[in-house]
């Protein structure tokens, strides 16, 4: 893998938030993933010496399945434990950290973990040591990295480049929603994006990274109210997530979060008051905040996205190899 020459992310080898990526590495990632994509043979042995746990104590479909099949594309077998709350010692209170000394015990050497809590898998790569990469596949309400990975490659296809003037609206839960967090931190860093933030009262992109984006000057607004056929007009990129219920504290806050999304639905007739260029992301699963008659619109590429996800998180495998081998 000489020949790829690619440099080392800020805290490599391991994953675990997105604004350790900057523009420059993204470009390289996405070159790489093109060769993969183009030429599999080539790579499918990449990992064929590495021993590879894919270990969720949270559920998951698309995030736990592609890198699983990333895995395979390059050359691994993966361990996959789906649920560890249950089929781990975790279910007799074991901690993360004990967890990951255990995997690392039994000869794994790149760990890819969904946990619970926010900051956790931090704490892991803290405990793997720079030897053992650990990648982030979603802490709690913290952040998503590799979902914003794979969110602005879909980007980037689409348009060519990041380096052009985007207005990305972001809709949903922005507080408890970790695909936000990761793809604001990251898409923030692209000099000619600016934000709308359309999310329920409650629900609003938190506090800290706000104040994050008013430190670094990127420009956003707010939409908490209003018509969504006006707020969505001038959007290259609408992202619509879906209310966290499983993140509210109880259920009182859970009956709030869904009656006041109701007027944030992307109907069909939401979907065509954006520019005709526009496109609509969802990092999916999805609830009722699009309903199925925005799959036919031109303008939907969650599934895209979806698809995706296994060549981009093979691409981000592949570089940590080439960076521990180099
Ligand atoms: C998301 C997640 O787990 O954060 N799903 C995913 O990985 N594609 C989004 C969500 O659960 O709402």
């Amino acid at each position: 893998m000489q020949y790829l020459d690619l440099p080392a992310f800020a805290y490599a080898p391991h994953v675990v938030r997105s604004q350790q990526f900057n523009p420059g590495d993204l470009d390289h990632l996405f070159r790489l993933v093109e060769e993969i994509r183009k030429r599999p043979d080539f790579f499918s042995s990449v990992l064929a010496d590495i021993e590879v746990a894919i270990l969720f104590w949270e559920q998951s479909s698309r995030t736990r399945t592609s890198f699983q099949k990333a895995c395979q594309m390059l050359g691994a077998n993966p361990l996959v434990v789906e649920d560890m709350t249950k089929f781990s010692s975790a279910a007799k209170g074991e901690s993360l950290a004990d967890s990951v000394r255990q995997y690392l015990a039994q000869g794994y050497r790149y760990l890819i973990i969904r946990h619970k809590d926010e900051g956790s898998v931090e704490q892991a790569a803290g405990v793997a040591g720079p030897g053992n990469p650990v990648i982030n596949a979603g802490d709690g309400k913290g952040q998503h990295p590799t979902q914003t990975l794979l969110d602005l490659y879909t980007i980037w296809k689409e348009f060519g480049t990041l380096e052009r003037p985007l207005i990305v609206g972001v809709l949903g839960d922005l507080l408890r929603g970790r695909t936000v967090h990761s793809l604001v931190y990251l898409l923030g860093k692209f000099r000619r994006v600016q934000f709308v933030f359309i999310s329920p009262p409650d629900s609003r992109m938190k506090p800290d990274l706000l104040e994050h984006l008013d430190r670094h000057y990127v420009p956003y607004v707010e939409h908490t109210a209003g018509d969504l056929r006006k707020v969505v007009r001038d959007l290259d990129v609408l992202y619509v997530t879906r209310p966290q219920t499983e993140r509210a504290k109880d259920d009182d806050e859970k009956a709030t979060l869904i009656a006041q999304y109701q007027s944030f639905i992307v109907t069909d007739e939401v979907a065509n008051a954006m520019p005709k260029h526009g496109i609509i992301f969802h990092p999916l699963p999805r609830t009722f905040e699009i309903p199925t008659e925005v799959d036919k619109n031109p303008r939907a590429r969650y599934f895209q996205q979806m698809e995706n996800g296994r060549f981009v998180r093979a691409g981000l495998l592949t570089w940590i190899k080439y960076l521990m081998t180099a």
